[in-house]
Formats: C-alpha cells, sequence, structure tokens
C-alpha cells in the first residue's frame, strides 16, 4: 500500500469481517502494515488466531480475534457487544465477509440462498446499523463494504448472489451520500474474479476465473479508493470498462451474454 494511505489507520482500530481468507485476509494485512489494531472476525477461528499472532509479531499492532457465524442474525450485536466490552472505539468498519452460490436457481436450496442473503446483506446492514452511530457522534470514521462487477448487472447462475451484491453497492453509496455530512466514509468495492477460495465456496467453473486479478491488489484498491473518499471504487481496468460499456447495452442483451459465459454445462 502506498505511504499515503497506510497511515490513515495507524494506532486507530479496524473491524474486519471474513477475514481468514481472501480479500479479508489481505485487507487485514494491509491494515497491518499500516499500523492498524484489529479485530478480525469469521467462523474458522484457528486460521484467526494464526493471522492473529503473524500480524502482531511482524508489525507490533494489538490484534483481537471473535469468532461469529454471520448467518446467525444475532451475530453482528455480538461482534459490538465484543468490541465495546474491550473499551475498542472502531474507526474502519470493513464488511468483507461474503459468498456466492452457483447453478439454476431451482437447484440452489432455498437455505443457502436465505443465507447469503444474511450474510452477504443483512449482516451487512446490522453491523453499519450498529457501529456507525458512534462514528456520527464523534464526526468521524469509515466503511468498506465489498460488493462486485456483479452487482451491476443480471448474473445468470449466479443471480441471487449478483442480487446480494447488487444490494451491497446500492446501500454503500446511498449511506456513503447521507453520512458525508458527519465525517463518515462510506466505499463499496467491486472486486471482479479474484483468487481466492470464493470459487470452491461457490462452486464455480474454472473458466469465469480465468483473468482472476489477486486478493492483494483487490484490497489495495478498496483501501485506497476509501482513503481517497470514493463512494465506489472498481478494481481492474478491464473491469471497469466492463462495467462502463454495459450501460450502454440493453440490460436483457448484458443478462443474455453474462448466461452464455456463465452456463453450467459449458466447460
Ligand atoms: N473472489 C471473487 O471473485 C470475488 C469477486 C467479487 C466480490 N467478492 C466478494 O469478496 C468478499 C470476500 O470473498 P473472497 O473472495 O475473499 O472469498 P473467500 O476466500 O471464500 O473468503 C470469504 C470470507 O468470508 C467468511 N465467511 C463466509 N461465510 C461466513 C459466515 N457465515 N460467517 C462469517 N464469515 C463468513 C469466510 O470465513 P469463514 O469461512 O472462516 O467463516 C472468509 O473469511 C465477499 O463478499 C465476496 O462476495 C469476491
Amino acid at each position: 500500500m502506498s505511504a499515503n494511505f497506510s497511515s490513515r489507520w495507524a494506532g486507530k482500530w479496524a473491524v474486519v469481517t471474513g477475514a481468514s481468507a481472501g480479500i479479508g485476509l489481505a485487507l487485514a494485512e494491509q491494515l497491518a502494515a499500516g499500523g492498524a489494531r484489529l479485530v478480525l472476525t469469521a467462523r474458522r477461528t484457528d486460521r484467526l488466531q494464526k493471522l492473529a499472532a503473524d500480524l502482531s509479531a511482524k508489525h507490533g499492532i494489538k490484534v483481537e480475534v471473535f469468532a461469529a457465524d454471520l448467518v446467525r442474525p444475532e451475530a453482528p450485536a455480538e461482534i459490538l457487544a465484543f468490541t465495546t466490552g474491550k473499551g475498542i472505539e472502531v474507526e474502519l468498519l470493513v464488511n468483507n465477509a461474503g459468498f456466492g452460490a452457483f447453478g439454476y436457481v431451482h437447484e440452489i436450496s432455498e437455505s443457502r440462498m436465505l443465507e447469503m442473503i444474511q450474510v452477504n446483506c443483512s449482516a451487512v446492514v446490522q453491523l453499519t446499523r450498529l457501529y456507525v452511530p458512534a462514528m456520527v457522534k464523534r464526526g468521524h470514521g469509515d466503511v468498506l463494504i465489498v460488493a462486485s462487477v456483479a452487482g451491476f448487472q443480471a448474473v445468470p447462475f449466479n443471480s441471487a448472489y449478483a442480487a446480494t451484491k447488487a444490494f451491497d453497492l446500492i446501500f454503500a453509496e446511498g449511506i456513503a451520500e447521507e453520512l458525508r455530512e458527519f465525517g463518515v466514509r462510506v466505499c463499496a468495492l467491486c472486486p471482479g474474479t479474484t483468487t481466492t477460495e470464493f470459487q470452491e465456496v461457490a462452486q464455480q467453473p474454472d473458466r469465469v476465473f480465468r483473468s482472476a486479478e489477486t486478493a492483494e491488489k483487490v484490497a489495495r484498491v478498496g483501501l485506497e479508493g476509501l482513503a481517497q473518499g470514493k463512494s465506489c471504487v472498481i478494481s481492474g481496468t478491464k473491469n471497469g470498462l466492463m462495467v462502463a460499456s454495459e450501460r450502454l447495452a440493453p440490460r436483457r442483451f448484458i443478462a443474455r451474454m453474462a448466461g452464455r459465459m456463465m452456463r453450467p454445462t459449458e466447460s
């Protein structure tokens, strides 16, 4: 991360959801390198504990770990209770945890889709609603919401997932404008395909991930965008051009093209 951005959260506390893998882990590493103190959360505590030990040894920062399954609607309040109990004032909330579910809508289980909506959308709203009041009160604070380029369009065979990311994107852009006058910055980070555990979790075909970016690159773009006061940032020039060109074409055409690319029967 460039020197301009590395010091923005130095000595301040950041909560990072989904810090056990992929983009969340890369965000945690870059924040730690900039001197931020971290609260890492996800379900896999072993990974979080190891990351916490590594980052505190390498960067001399304080790191706390709190295991939480965001499928549980109570989890966001438990995360807040943990940080409040430790007297932690959260300057940066990173809503990163999320997952996809690939396939025909009638073949993905209803429970899986509802869990996805809970983790990708409801937990984002809950955590934001829980942490933003203190930020507004003190007149500063930052929120990064990891959306996706999938949030700009329909993505057949990833329909519910793309809809959750559209929610994240529109929610982030809306509250960025609302909270600006209170000194609170909000940015939607929109990655394209990124090499993480996402593909395996979503059971998505390899071909979609051929031109994937690294999690480190995506994390840097997100933190830079937030530090620069952007309300939305797309990682990767190609992804940015793709989103821009989609605005010019009929929506049904875009959905059809995406459907051709994503169709499960092709390999
Ligand atoms: N990879 C991509 O191509 C891509 C593209 C655009 C946007 N994104 C977005 O980037 C974000 C991070 O995904 P990633 O690519 O880094 O995937 P990843 O490597 O699979 O990481 C997902 C993270 O979310 C956590 N998580 C998943 N379910 C959870 C739950 N029920 N409760 C708490 N934490 C949970 C996981 O931790 P545990 O399993 O330990 O709980 C993990 O730390 C997601 O919001 C995703 O939608 C990814």
